[in-house]
């Protein structure tokens, strides 16, 4: 059998006998002929010789994938699988995260971006001064966040509408329009991609009519809960790194649910944005145990929410779940933080196993952080409850980096 190594590969070319990655994974079988999708396929599964049969046809139509060179290949393939603590995937889902993952982060090399480097969460860490008490309990914690001190009035009659069952759309309309900064991204989101809808939206009641009372409120909510994030201020994080995974992984959950149950899109947007909540809590109260354990995290190559629970005996999720019970947020957005790490393994229903889906997937695309650089493994499980194809997630990532940057745009010029 004639082997040519991978950087000599073309498209047209005719595999000689089925092709196996060095993990054991099928990837195409004899008689396949090339495309270029297919070499860039064999280059994320790191095979380096491939048995061909004969040169490429010439005459046959040429196919217009984007095509990377082999050591952009290779350096993106070496990064992605460094997130994955060195280890290849190993089960269908994980596998196709991983290959997504290259490919994203192939193109951003190309791009001349720099990809995200595990020190990068260390690095904000070294000035903290010694001394003060830190608290590392859940209530301690829970008693020392006042977020509903930093939330506008609207926020709170939004929420009772919310709970109300027989507010009519016009009320939400009326309560959002009169918080005029409100409105704006309000508007700003109907008119984005992320509805797609033709022509302007340019009211609030059209906006209402558009996606209805409790979608536009639950919306409402997660966009006047965003000012939770200006009025935690914590100095030795990267704030702009941490507000761009929260964006990301809402635009993220909200593509993944919107293929499955579209009603559901408000929900998980701003549950996307409010996930890691807790974090903030713990940096602000406890940065030198944080910074501890992100240290270990990383000598360890453990995702940072494995070591908080082992130490601390809960996670970030749990203590986010409970600080926004507390300011009465409804039970349907806190139960889904709450559980954003434990349910990876054992999702309760789709939007929480969309909402974990997510968080791995803006985690090694590399869309900011929030302080875990290793990439925490989605079950098989989990994504069986999210109940999509996983063909979904190469799709959603391309058009998930379009609409990160309109969203976080939009959020940056609100002030
Ligand atoms: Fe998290
Ligand atoms: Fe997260």
């Amino acid at each position: 059998m004639e082997y040519v190594s991978v950087s000599s590969l073309e498209s047209g070319m005719v595999l000689s006998g089925d092709l196996i990655a060095p993990n054991g994974r099928f990837i195409l079988p004899k008689g396949a002929r090339l495309t270029q999708k297919n070499i860039m396929s064999i280059k994320i599964w790191g095979v380096s010789r491939v048995p061909v049969a004969k040169p490429p046809d010439r005459e046959g139509a040429p196919d217009s994938d984007i095509l990377f060179s082999s050591s952009v290949m290779e350096e993106a393939r070496e990064i992605i699988l460094e997130r994955f603590s060195g280890n290849p995937p190993q089960w269908p889902v994980m596998e196709e995260i991983f290959s997504v993952a290259v490919m994203d982060t192939a193109s951003r090399l190309s791009e001349g971006d720099v990809p995200l480097r595990p020190e990068i969460f260390n690095s904000h860490f070294s000035d903290i001064p010694e001394g003060s008490a830190e608290k590392t309990d859940m209530e301690a914690l829970l008693g020392a966040e006042n977020g509903l001190a930093t939330l506008p009035d609207v926020y709170a009659r939004i929420s009772d509408a919310l709970r109300s069952p027989k507010s009519s759309a016009t009320h939400i309309a009326d309560l959002v329009s009169k918080d005029t900064a409100l409105s704006a991204i309000i508007l700003k989101l109907a008119n984005s991609a992320m509805y797609g809808v033709p022509g302007k939206v340019d009211s609030i009641l059209r906006a209402t009519t558009l996606i209805g009372g409790r979608a536009l409120s639950t919306l409402a909510l997660g966009v006047s809960a965003t000012r939770l994030f200006r009025g935690i201020s914590v100095k030795w994080v990267n704030m702009e790194s941490f507000w761009k995974h929260s964006i990301s992984v809402a635009v993220i959950a909200q593509i993944l649910v919107s293929r499955k149950n579209p009603r559901a899109i408000e929900q998980l947007f701003a549950a996307g944005m409010l996930h890691d909540i807790g974090r903030l809590a713990l940096f602000r109260h406890a940065p030198r145990t944080m910074s501890r354990l992100i240290a270990d995290a990383s000598a360890e190559k453990l995702p940072l929410d494995f070591m908080e629970r082992e130490v601390l005996g809960f996670d970030h999720g749990e203590l986010g779940g409970r600080l926004l019970e507390r300011w009465n947020f409804p039970l349907s957005l806190s139960s889904l933080i709450m559980s954003h790490h434990k349910e990876r393994e054992r999702p309760k229903n789709c939007a929480s196993a969309v909402l974990a889906a997510a968080d791995v997937l803006a985690s090694v695309t590399d869309e900011g952080g929030s302080g875990s650089w290793y990439a925490a493994p989605l079950s098989e499980e989990t994504w069986k409850a999210a109940d999509l194809p996983s063909s979904v997630l190469e799709m959603t990532i391309r058009q998930a980096r379009r609409q990160i940057s309109e969203i976080y745009n939009l959020f940056q010029g609100s002030d």
